[in-house]
């Protein structure tokens, strides 16, 4: 029986969110997506979402990101391999202080400040980018692990795309048109969780549980591994991660 509950609360959550304007209806219905049609990406869409990004506010006008764009071909060549999911295009975005150092080195006295808005800012950038796809009627997934590209692969992607010391690979996102479509994504935490309306933190244990049950549930019905057991799948590469962005971070002190 709670089977049944869980499996008819997780459909119901499913349901398309009908909302009358077009970009808030596109941000409410947004799911990313894992399987991606052969159906070519052309580059004056890739120019657009680029253009996206670049439209994205920052702090103090910093722009702090840096864009490589790819089609499935310049993938393949850089990287030997596909754009994870068979996406037809990628976008590897990295948090970027290197121009910084050209208009005023004083941000090396503070480095935790700025490393992190510049992960800031190009992370709004590449969350510009996904909702431009969307509204262009295609689909996306930010990746950070799978296929080697993002955060977990610092070192990796620095050769790659000969990345100066202050540029940070963060995240790519791979995107096309979607195989089918996306009916699916998983449980969001109930908003009480989230927003404290009362102006102080309040924790409501039992709410995180019930996410993570269904969250569990949700793994189990898709046949994929829980939180738990992808944490400690990340576990053995972390170390190496954690060793070559800490080594990061300290150059921008010099
Ligand atoms: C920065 C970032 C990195 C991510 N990295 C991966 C990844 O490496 N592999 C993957 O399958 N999904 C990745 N995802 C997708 C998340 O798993 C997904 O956004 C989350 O499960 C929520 O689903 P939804 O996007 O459909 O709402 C990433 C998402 C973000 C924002």
């Amino acid at each position: 029986m709670k089977y049944f509950f869980k499996l008819l609360k997780l459909l119901l959550n499913q349901r398309g969110i009908k909302e009358n304007n077009e970009v808030l209806s596109v941000i409410l219905n947004r799911k990313s997506c894992r399987k991606f049609s052969k159906k070519k990406v052309t580059e004056d869409i890739i120019e657009k979402v680029l253009l996206a990004g670049a439209s994205t506010p920052s702090t103090v006008n910093l722009q702090t990101w840096s864009f490589f764009p790819f089609n499935d071909e310049s993938w393949y060549k850089k990287f030997n391999s596909h754009i994870p999911f068979g996406g037809k295009a990628a976008i590897i975005i990295c948090a970027d202080l290197k121009r910084l150092e050209v208009i005023d080195p004083v941000f090396k006295e503070y480095p935790y400040f700025f490393y992190t808005l510049s992960v800031m800012n190009a992370s709004l950038a590449a969350m510009n980018m996904a909702i431009a796809i969307e509204g262009m009627g295609l689909k996306s997934i930010m990746l950070s692990h799978t296929g080697r590209t993002g955060l977990v692969d610092y070192d990796y992607l620095k050769e790659k795309l000969s990345l100066p010391d202050l540029v940070f690979p963060l995240t790519t996102i791979a995107f096309g048109y979607p195989e089918k479509a996306v009916l699916f994504s998983p449980p969001k935490y109930d908003k009480e969780v989230i927003i404290h309306r009362d102006g102080f933190y309040q924790l409501n244990e039992k709410k995180v549980k019930d996410w993570f049950e269904d969250m569990d549930f949700v793994c189990n019905l898709a046949g994929k591994e829980k939180i738990t057991e992808k944490f400690k799948n990340y576990l053995k590469i972390l170390p190496r991660a954690e060793e070559e962005l800490a080594n990061a971070f300290k150059k921008i002190s010099g």
